[in-house]
């Protein structure tokens, strides 16, 4: 049985699932001689793998100094509010390994409109890219974590929301999102990314995940895509008949 897209790295737990997923960041960081782009994710699931990448052999073994962080999607508070994925990402690794500051980009999240963060972040990633323009054969983002909501949801793509349509955006704006305020990548720049590796954890995502990798393309994340590898770091009780 195969996945309707995607390759499926099965994993122990949650704890081996922070393991691989670490250990694979890692290795093809460091097998690149270039500039490596990882967008991080929010979310809990992945604060473990995040954590590990400042524990050894993760600390040592990840070339710091030619990779550079941006977000998946950004909760609109400031870094210290415990909803910020920015703020739980430091916590859990940034501020403890020695990434150049220039390499770690946030969303402007204070002192700005919500929608100026969106443009602000848009022409970042449009610097980092040296264009304005997705070109088919270049990537925007060289690895792209993200998790799955259990309404299929993923990043700040919700069910429904406007944001799932736009095409000719790669930052936008979500002020209706369910919860709060967010920033969210959207397709066109998730699906530029070279590899995509889903993190999903535990028996709550067992159902959403099935029908997704069943096909089920009603979903904001049954839409997402990659120039290369769609990866599905799944740990069992998540994976359940798929593992
Ligand atoms: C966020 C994430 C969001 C998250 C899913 C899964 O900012 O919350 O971008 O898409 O990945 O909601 O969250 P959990 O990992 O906490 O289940």
């Amino acid at each position: 049985m195969a996945p309707a897209f995607g390759t499926l790295r099965i994993c122990e737990d949650a704890a081996d699932l922070a393991h691989k997923g670490a250990t694979f960041l890692c290795a093809h960081a460091a097998a690149r001689s270039e500039r490596t782009i990882v967008a991080l994710s929010g979310g809990n699931t992945p604060k473990p793998l995040y954590e590990r990448l400042a524990q050894e052999p993760a600390k040592s073994a990840m070339p710091w100094d030619r990779v550079h962080w941006v977000l998946g999607d950004e909760r609109f508070v400031p870094p210290s509010d415990p909803a910020s994925n920015y703020g739980m990402a430091r916590a859990a690794f940034l501020d403890h390994v020695p990434v150049p500051p220039e390499n770690v980009h946030p969303v402007r999240t204070e002192g700005v409109t919500l929608d100026k963060a969106a443009h602000d972040y848009e022409a970042m990633l449009q610097g980092l890219y040296g264009a304005d323009t997705l070109q088919p054969g270049k990537p925007l983002l060289n690895i792209t974590l993200l998790g799955l909501g259990d309404d299929g949801h993923t990043a700040s793509l919700l069910p429904h929301e406007p944001v799932l349509q736009v095409r000719d955006r790669w930052v936008r704006p979500c002020p209706r999102a369910a919860w709060e305020e967010r920033v969210t990548l959207t397709y066109p720049a998730i699906n530029a990314s070279e590899i995509v590796a889903f993190l999903v954890s535990g028996e709550g995502k067992r159902e959403i995940l099935d029908k997704i990798l069943s096909g089920d393309d009603s979903f904001p994340a049954s839409h997402i895509r990659a120039h290369g590898e769609v990866l599905w770091f799944a740990d069992r009780a998540a994976a359940g008949r798929w593992a």
